[in-house]
């Protein structure tokens, strides 16, 4: 049964919006676009993967990421209520396909944007790990592309995107950082900063596309949006762990030039 498989995707959107009227403004309620019962059991529920990090890196540390689900909810609705949405309630389902085709025209615009960012990312960065781990998001996010141009034709949809002026401002704090700082561990956790920014946008976007494909019956685009997802989160995850080194070294190294004061004083 649909209600109880468990979803392996997460979005660090406040897991608890879910359970808000807040978040179901009455335009949609009074249009019948109401969270199904499994639905809201969700995003009460606590995220599903458990390899996934709850981690992020932090200027001051260790912080806590909010690893909770979707606030449109993450668990497939059951097909019985699929059922009832697509035959009771036709305007939202279609003001709900309007918004999930606009958010993949937004993102197939902030994956390409990506793909030249992470390649001067990476050649930026000095920590080999790092680098190489921009590098092979590089070639992930060139697949993401290939993905969502298969996601547009199973819609019926030319591959367009559209500007994120979100996605321009996350990639501009990633050139600020290399703008700002000289190659070395300091430069390294901007750049992990600005990065995990990024993929967690994307998860969020990717999160609520899997739910909205999911509701709407396009079984084969939310198995790509999942796909996907699962690639952010893993990158978000490597990212974390890469940052416990880089902000190390950026310790050391602070340490090292205290010391070296000291010394010429
Ligand atoms: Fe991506
Ligand atoms: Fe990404």
């Amino acid at each position: 049964m649909k209600e109880t498989r468990v979803k392996k995707h997460h979005n660090p959107v406040h897991r608890d919006l879910g359970k808000s009227k807040l978040f179901f403004p009455e335009e949609l309620l009074s249009n019948n676009f109401k969270p199904t019962l499994s639905m809201k059991r969700t995003n009460a529920g606590s995220s599903g993967s458990s390899r996934l990090s709850s981690r992020s890196n932090s200027s001051n540390g260790r912080s806590q990421s909010n690893n909770g689900r979707s606030s449109n909810g993450s668990r497939s609705a059951s097909s019985s209520s699929r059922k009832t949405q697509a035959t009771s309630s036709g305007s939202a389902s279609e003001d709900l396909e309007k918004v999930l085709k606009n958010t993949m025209k937004d993102i197939y615009y902030a994956e390409k944007q990506l793909v030249k960012a992470l390649n001067k990312m990476s050649k930026a960065a000095n920590n080999e790990e790092l680098k190489e781990g921009f590098e092979q998001h590089r070639e992930e996010t060139e697949g993401h592309v290939e993905k969502l141009g298969q996601a547009f034709e199973l819609l019926g949809m030319r591959a367009a995107g559209k500007n994120c002026p979100a996605m321009d401002g996350l990639i501009e704090e990633g050139a600020e950082a290399i703008e700002e700082y000289e190659k070395g561990p300091a430069r390294d956790a901007a750049l992990i900063v600005a990065a995990q920014k990024v993929e967690h946008y994307e998860i969020a976007a990717y999160g609520s596309m899997h739910a909205f494909a999911e509701v709407l019956g396009h079984d084969d685009c939310a198995q790509i949006f999942q796909e996907i997802l699962d690639e952010e989160s893993t990158t978000d995850e490597k990212l974390t762990m890469v940052a416990e080194t880089v902000n190390q070294e950026a310790m050391d190294a602070s340490e090292t030039e205290d010391e070296e004061e000291m010394e010429e004083a």
